[in-house]
């Protein structure tokens, strides 16, 4: 049994659009104020257009009214974690604390791995460094 963030991943998972990669990912975000939002990877013919499931993720919390994140959970495939890429990682930090929690699972929902988004993204760059001195 999963818990409902996994499951929500999972669930966003099944709607990815991946026909070039054919690697289907879902993420799902819980925000401190307890609402869940998920997203699944768009893909595109014009490659780098292709947008990742957490960046869904986030655009539907933001459209939602949501800011700060507490936890996120992607589901990927494979056998290696589905770890955010970098520029995921920059954008889970703009709502994200150092301590945000993040879980990868594989597509049954087994946990391959747990950090901390500090972890994922030392010395990151944030809204707090765009204050002067
Ligand atoms: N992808 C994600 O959606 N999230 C990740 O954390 C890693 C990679 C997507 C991008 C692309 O559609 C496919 O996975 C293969 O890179």
């Amino acid at each position: 049994m999963t818990d409902p963030l996994a499951e929500a991943a999972l669930a966003a998972r099944a709607c990815a659009y991946a026909p070039y990669s054919r690697f289907a990912v879902g993420a799902a975000l819980l925000t401190e104020a307890g609402a869940v939002h998920a997203g699944c990877n768009v893909e595109n013919a014009a490659y780098p257009e292709g947008t990742c499931a957490e960046a869904g993720a986030i655009a539907a919390m933001v459209l939602a009214g949501g800011r700060r994140i507490a936890e996120l959970v992607v589901a990927g495939g494979g056998g290696e974690p589905c770890t955010p890429c970098g520029g995921c990682r920059q954008k889970l930090r703009e709502f994200g604390t150092a301590g945000t929690r993040i879980r990868i699972v594989d597509p049954a929902g087994a946990v391959l791995l747990r950090a901390t988004l500090a972890e994922l993204l030392p010395h990151s760059f944030g809204p707090e460094n765009l204050q002067g001195p």
